[in-house]
């Protein structure tokens, strides 16, 4: 077994330390923020992610958490964790990456460093001349990007669908693939480049699909088919799978949004226009503000209407509200003159815009409401088209951001529908009272 030290606490380097510390090496967590390595010295985690309170206690003796860079001396794998957020020209921002470099304590034989932070295509050559250049020639450097998904981060790490590994040296490269050696899935292997690129591609890659199936389901809409049945058909070939076809308000996320943007502008960096990225992220940005039409579409001008946004992380199992579409949203209906309710279980609202009235629950957020919105797909908001909420409604409208419910149980239980790409009865959107006269917006 091996001593593993970690740079970072966040997402990716507490699952990697839970995860390596049950499969039975020891491991160093080490981050720069105190309340961060207190809280885990005390059992708390610092977000909510399935697994992982119960993977961290069960492994207590093996894990250590400290914010003194020394204690990682002794380690013989070094995996980069830290975030790499954009810039404000899109380019990822590696100063933490860079910091972490430059902070290494003095290392005895051959320790490797590990990237898993997500990185541009080059980061690893510049980062293996950095070392050379402050005589750490002695230090390896792999690239091992990570592919966890928030939500379901633990079976991710535990059962990868393959490991990319790429390194200088194919001894270092052996060796962190040894870490893993318990675990029963692929390993590809390669140069560190062609590592730091198989992450970036495979996350444009699916953000193509989403993009790709909104924007089926756009003209679903426009002509009366049913994105859902669609994606189905679709799925059930071989040569397409079902995965990451299902319509909704767009992508959001620590990931996806900033790794898009980092992949178009390393293109650009190189001379080269990724067109199709560009139309991925553009289409994207329209999504997220296509509610507000359909609210309108019901509701007429948004001035003083109540819409009540239910769910608020990116997605569903986690409280990370990094670029969430839920911020475009409620940013969008406040500029609308809407007054906007906000319930998440688990996320904290506060990341809103200011002037958002964040409640304790769904009823406190629909009370009275003109519409609801189903923004983040929660498992409690499946019953959301129950008696008590139509009652509780000034106006029983649903917009199912996410396709959760069923169109025709939700228009049988008394509520107008809009889901995303689906056909819309002609009974929803023509108003019960005068004055929510219908308009054409878009
Ligand atoms: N979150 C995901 O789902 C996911 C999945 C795959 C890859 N990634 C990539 O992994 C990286 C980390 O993402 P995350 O979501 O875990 O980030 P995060 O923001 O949740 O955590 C990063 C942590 O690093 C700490 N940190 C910053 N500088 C440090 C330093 N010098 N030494 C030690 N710790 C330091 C921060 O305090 C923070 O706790 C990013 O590059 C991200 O793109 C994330």
């Amino acid at each position: 077994m091996s001593k593993v030290g970690i740079f970072g606490a966040g997402w990716v380097g507490l699952v990697t330390g839970a995860c390596f510390a049950e499969l039975g090496h020891e491991v160093v967590v080490r981050d720069v923020v105190a309340e961060k390595v207190d809280a885990l010295r005390e059992g708390q985690v610092p977000f909510h992610e399935e697994s992982v309170p119960e993977l961290l206690a069960k492994n207590a003796e093996r894990l250590t958490y400290t914010l003194d860079v020394n204690d990682v001396a002794d380690c013989e794998f070094l995996f980069v964790c830290v975030d790499t957020p954009p810039t404000y020209s899109g380019d990822a921002d590696l100063s933490r990456v860079w910091t972490v470099v430059d902070e290494l304590p003095e290392l005895q034989g051959r320790p490797i460093l590990v990237m898993k932070s997500t990185v541009p295509v080059g980061t690893g050559e510049k980062i293996r001349a950095g070392l050379d250049q402050r005589g750490l020639d002695h230090v390896g450097y792999v690239s091992n990007p990570e592919f966890l998904a928030e939500g379901r981060a633990v079976r991710d790490f535990m059962n990868p669908d393959r490991i990319a590994i790429g390194a200088f040296h194919a001894d270092d490269g052996d060796a962190v693939a040894g870490l893993y050696s318990a675990l029963d899935a692929p390993v590809v292997r390669s140069d560190v480049n062609s590592a730091e690129m198989i992450k970036l591609a495979a996350n444009a890659f699916l953000m193509t699909r989403i993009s790709f199936i909104n924007e089926i389901a756009n003209v679903c809409e426009a002509t009366g088919a049913d994105v859902v049945k669609v994606a189905e058909g679709i799925g059930l070939d071989h040569r397409l799978g079902p995965h990451f076809l299902r319509a909704g308000i767009g992508y959001g996320g620590s990931c996806f949004p900033k790794d898009s943007l980092a992949l178009k502008q390393l293109a650009s960096n190189s001379g080269y226009h990724f067109q199709l990225l560009s139309a991925v992220i553009e289409v994207n940005e329209l999504q997220k503000r296509r509610v507000i039409g359909k609210l309108t579409r019901h509701l007429g001008p948004l001035r003083g209407k109540t819409v009540a946004l239910l769910g608020l992380a990116f997605k569903a199992n986690t409280d990370d509200m990094r670029e969430a579409p839920s911020i475009v949203l409620a940013s969008r209906l406040l500029a609308e003159g809407a007054n906007v309710r906000a319930w998440d279980p688990v996320a904290d609202g506060t990341k809103l815009p200011k002037g958002v009235d964040i409640v304790e629950s769904v009823r406190d957020a629909v009370r009275d409401a003109d519409a609801a919105v189903i923004v983040t797909e929660w498992d409690e908001l499946r019953s959301l088209a129950s008696d008590e909420v139509r009652g509780l409604m000034a106006n029983p409208l649903i917009v199912d951001g996410r396709n959760l419910l069923d169109p025709e149980q939700t228009r049988r239980a008394g509520f107008s529908y809009e889901g995303i790409g689906r056909p819309t009865s002609p009974a929803d959107v023509f108003p019960q009272t005068p004055e929510r006269a219908p308009t054409s917006g878009a």
